[in-house]
């Protein structure tokens, strides 16, 4: 397992996720060399959720500031395998401006498997900076 899904993994274990029961984790590496984890946090009003993927951005931009660009993301959510949400790939390709080989890293059949952030949501959205 790759050493950013393991601290995933870790992050996981920290998941509010009483409704949904999907404990979440995410763990990203920053272009400036920086590591932030993030996991799940539902609310009662299910809207309000915020993904691990979106907690972790969030929190990179906060330690690092709004020139933050993602090198590389993991998630993973132990008993389900899925790679990020619509919602958390838009926000991935906000923070990898010309970066669009930004590795993304999931399990698929238990094993990780790596996908660029153009791969995942190609002719994305963006407001060039
Ligand atoms: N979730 C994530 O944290 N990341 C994703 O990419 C997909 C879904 C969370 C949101 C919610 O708490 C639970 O998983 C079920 O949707």
């Amino acid at each position: 397992m790759s050493d950013l899904l393991a601290l995933a993994e870790q992050a996981a274990r920290q998941a509010y996720a009483p409704y949904s029961k999907f404990q979440v984790g995410c763990a990203l590496e920053t272009v400036a060399g920086g590591i932030y984890t993030g996991c799940n946090v539902e609310n009662a009003s299910y809207g309000l959720t915020i993904c691990a993927e979106r907690n972790a951005i969030f929190h990179a931009v906060t330690a690092e500031g709004p020139l933050m660009k993602i090198a590389r993301l993991a998630v993973i959510c132990p008993g389900h395998e899925f790679p990020p949400c619509g919602a958390c790939r838009q926000v991935i390709a906000e923070f990898s401006q010309a970066n669009d080989l930004a590795e993304i890293i999931f399990l698929h059949q238990g094993r990780p498997v790596t996908r660029t952030i153009a791969e995942l949501l190609p002719e994305a959205f963006l407001i060039p900076s």
